[in-house]
C-alpha cells in the first residue's frame, strides 16, 4: 500500500470494488490534499458515485483502505465517518419536508452540540440563539433566507439541493464530497451555487466535488482526477487535465459527464 504524504487528508489506496463479476474500481490511488477542492469527472457509469460511497463507508471496498488524517475509514460505519467531519451533499437531497428551512438547517447543529459529532468537535457551540444566528447567515449566503419560514418540502430541486449544502455547512466538516451539487438547477442557481462554493474554498474546507458540468468543474477544482471504466486515468492541474489526450480519448467514447 503506498504511504500518504503529510499534506494529504484523504487517501483511498489501492482501492477495488467488485459488484459480482463487474469492476467498478480497480487499482484507485486518490490522494486529496487539505484545504483543496478536488474534482473527480468521468464518463456515465465511470465509478464516481461508488468511489464517493466506498469513502463515506456506504459501500465496502472488495480490497484497499480509505484514510483520513491518519484514521483508516475501511470498516467503520457511515455515521461513524460523519463524526471524524467527512459531510456528503447526496444526489438526492435527504431534508426534512415538514419542517421550516431554518429548522432544517439548525437540527445538524444541535445534533453536532448534543454529541452526535463529539468526536471531532471543531469549537463548542453554545445557546440555541447562536444556533440560529449562524444558521441564518447560512441561508443569507445560499439565498434562501427569504424562504427560511416555508416548509423544506415546498422548495424547488435546486433549492432543496443547496438546502441539504447548508445542512452540512453548519455542521463545519473538516471534509465535504459533494455528488453533482448542481445537477437539475438552472443557469442561474448553478451560478450562485459556484459562487457559494467559492465562498467555502476560501474558508480552508477541502472539498471532494463530483461534477458533469465542466463550467462548474472549471471554476471551482484545485486539482482533478479522471475516472473512467473504474480507474484514474489521469491527475492533475485543470490545464494538464483538459490537454491530456488520454482525457480527451476518454471522453470520446462515452458522452461527457
Ligand atoms: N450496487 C450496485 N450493484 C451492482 N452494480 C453497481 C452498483 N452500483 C453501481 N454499479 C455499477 O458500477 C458501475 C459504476 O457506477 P457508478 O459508480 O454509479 O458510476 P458513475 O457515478 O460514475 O456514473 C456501473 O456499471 C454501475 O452499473
Ligand atoms: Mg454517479
Amino acid at each position: 500500500m503506498s504511504i500518504t504524504p503529510p499534506n494529504i487528508i484523504l487517501h483511498a489506496a489501492d482501492v477495488h470494488k467488485n459488484f459480482g463479476g463487474l469492476r467498478a474500481l480497480s487499482d484507485i490511488d486518490l490522494q486529496v490534499e487539505e484545504g483543496k477542492t478536488h474534482a473527480i469527472i468521468g464518463p456515465n457509469g465511470a465509478g464516481k458515485s461508488t468511489l464517493l460511497n466506498v469513502i463515506i463507508g456506504r459501500i465496502p471496498p472488495s480490497s484497499g483502505a480509505v484514510i483520513f488524517d491518519g484514521t483508516v475509514l475501511t470498516g467503520k460505519a457511515p455515521y461513524e465517518i460523519n463524526q471524524l467531519g467527512i459531510s456528503r451533499v447526496f444526489q438526492t437531497p435527504e431534508i426534512f419536508p415538514d419542517l421550516p428551512v431554518l429548522h432544517n438547517v439548525m437540527a445538524p447543529a444541535f445534533a453536532r452540540r448534543d454529541g452526535a459529532f463529539r468526536v471531532n468537535m471543531l469549537r463548542s457551540v453554545g445557546s440555541e440563539h447562536e444556533i440560529r444566528e449562524e444558521a441564518e447567515a447560512i441561508l443569507d449566503d445560499i439565498g434562501l433566507h427569504g424562504r427560511r419560514e416555508h416548509h423544506a418540502g415546498s422548495l424547488s430541486r435546486g433549492d432543496k439541493r443547496r438546502l441539504e449544502l447548508a445542512m452540512c455547512l453548519i455542521q463545519r466538516p473538516r471534509l465535504l464530497l459533494l455528488d453533482e451539487p448542481t445537477a437539475g438547477m438552472s443557469r442561474h442557481d448553478t451560478n450562485t451555487t459556484i459562487e457559494l462554493l467559492r465562498k467555502i474554498k476560501s474558508s480552508g474546507m477541502t472539498k471532494v466535488i463530483i461534477e458533469h458540468d465542466m463550467h462548474v468543474v472549471f471554476s471551482l477544482a484545485d486539482r482533478i482526477s479522471v475516472l473512467a471504466q473504474g480507474r484514474i486515468i489521469a491527475s492533475g492541474l485543470p490545464q494538464e487535465i483538459k490537454e491530456d489526450p488520454r482525457v480527451q480519448e476518454a471522453y470520446l467514447g462515452g458522452g461527457v459527464e
